[in-house]
């Protein structure tokens, strides 16, 4: 690729095709990290006909991989300081291709669960490394931009296993489900190893020149590399020392409180309790044939993405609070429905199962053009400069911790608590997280990053860090 050739982005600004190359590159991980928590879904059902497995077996296979992301999310930190943010996206991209070639071929559901574990630390690694690199890769007009293309390709990634695994559920291939995964996961290593690495890493290592080097391909000017080298080197002067400063300040750690809350409420609406369980779902709403299960999962899926695009369309319009506001309502009374619907007796009437299923639709429409892109958003923008990498360390894992919960539990609640109480239950929980939202939520909508760090650092009230 000739790194002169330019792109105009729809705002008129031109920019070179190459930091295009490394945004798509670098989502890719985005696209593999969709890919692996999709991929369950379609499978299950064949493995837990395979091996007659228990529901505390089913709920092992799902959230291994969970309880492995939350200890890839928490090296990764490490890894991504000492061997760079190309070198650890490397080494998720390598437990991917293992992880999915493993999973194919393992003879018991031990093994799975234990593979899908040391794939869960690849997935941990890329959710944290792959937006890191993003931001540090990407000219700052368009920042934002590149790191909802991130989140937009965990969607794509969730509904391009959901089809996967539909095409191969007709002959029951669940061990190709998973060991198709190698493919794009080669493909991201071949293209990840032709990336360049990020000046700040540079530049924190002490490799200046090189750093230089990669600017001078990235941006258009001599200028604006000159003012991107001085931003870093201003930046890196601020050391990391946030465990003296969860120590020490308290308003630090409001943050990280917030932080932890956020993750710990985009996971309790229930958001994956459809993802990971799809299928079951359309079948005990009546939905009984594998096909009417697995094009109803893909339903799913394909929704979830077209429903992001509203929030990447409206989220620095309409700010952060009003859509999410919009979203626990809508997931508060689709679950609420769904769990009347229950009640009233899911195979009483065709109508019933229609409402049901529309309501499952209607509740990841309210999800995906909110919490699920703004959640992430929010995190990255409330923490103090120099306890960033521990504030999105600690938020990331209380993400996936959670989503464990969620997946470990979801099997066990159906059959101890019932289904309409189940969804009842999740419903609550949404009408909870307006209360929450109103009072202790911040509006960062276009507040600049230094303008919050001052506000929560002076003690202001942390609902109240932004406008
Ligand atoms: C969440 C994931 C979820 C995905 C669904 C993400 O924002 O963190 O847990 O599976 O959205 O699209």
């Amino acid at each position: 690729m000739n790194d002169q050739d330019m792109v105009e982005t729809v705002e008129g600004q031109k920019h070179k095709m190459i930091v295009f190359f490394v945004a798509f590159t670098a989502a890719l991980a985005g696209l593999l990290f969709g890919l692996d928590v999709g991929v369950i879904a379609g499978a299950l059902p064949f493995i837990e006909k395979k091996y007659s497995i228990s529901t505390f077996t089913s709920e092992g296979i799902v959230s291994s991989l969970l309880v492995g992301a939350v200890f890839g999310t928490i090296i990764s930190g490490v890894m991504s300081r000492k061997f760079g943010r190309k070198n650890a996206i490397l080494v998720s991209a390598i437990i991917f291709a293992l992880g999915s070639l493993f999973s194919s071929i393992s003879t018991s559901p031990g093994i799975l669960i234990g593979v899908r574990f040391f794939l869960g630390i690849a997935v941990g690694i890329a959710s944290f490394t792959a937006p890191l690199y993003l931001s540090e890769m990407a000219p700052p007009s368009i920042r934002g931009a590149l790191i909802s293309m991130y989140q937009l390709m965990i969607t794509i990634g969730i509904v391009l296993a959901f089809l996967s695994d539909t095409v191969l559920s007709y002959g029951g291939h669940w061990r190709m489900m998973l060991g198709i995964l190698m493919v794009p996961s080669m493909i991201m290593f071949l293209g990840v190893s032709f990336l360049l690495k990020s000046p700040r890493w540079l530049v924190l290592s002490d490799r200046k020149d090189e750093a230089l080097q990669v600017l001078y391909r990235l941006r258009n000017t001599r200028k604006e590399v000159m003012d991107e080298i001085r931003d870093i080197e201003k930046s890196i002067e601020i050391k990391q020392s946030g465990f003296s400063l969860f120590m020490q300040n308290k308003n630090f750690r409001k943050a990280i409180f917030l932080g932890i809350t956020l993750q710990a409420i985009q996971q309790f609406t229930g958001i994956n309790v459809v993802m990971y369980y799809a299928p079951k779902i359309f079948k005990i709403a009546g939905f009984t044939t594998t096909a009417e299960e697995m094009w109803g999962t893909v339903m799913v899926g394909i929704i979830n993405v077209l429903a992001t695009f509203i929030a990447i369309g409206l989220v620095d319009k309409l700010g952060r609070k009003p859509i999410l506001f919009t979203g626990f309502v809508v997931m508060g009374v689709s679950m609420a429905t769904i769990g009347t619907m229950f009640k009233i007796g899911i195979n009483t009437h065709h109508a019933i199962q229609f409402v049901a299923i529309g309501a499952l639709l209607m509740f990841i429409v309210g999800f995906a053009m909110s919490a699920g892109p703004i959640i992430w958003v929010i995190c990255s923008e409330i923490y103090p400069l120099n306890g960033r990498d521990l504030g999105i360390t600690i938020s990331t894992a209380t993400n996936w911790l959670c989503n464990a919960i969620i997946g470990a539990t979801f099997l066990t609640l159906l059959s101890d608590f019932g289904y309409g109480n189940t969804f009842f239950l999740y419903g609550g929980l949404n009408i909870i997280f307006i209360f929450i939202l109103i009072y202790f939520v911040p509006e960062t909508k276009g507040v600049s990053l230094e303008t919050i760090e001052a506000n929560l650092m002076s003690g202001k009230p942390i609902n109240k860090i932004g406008i």
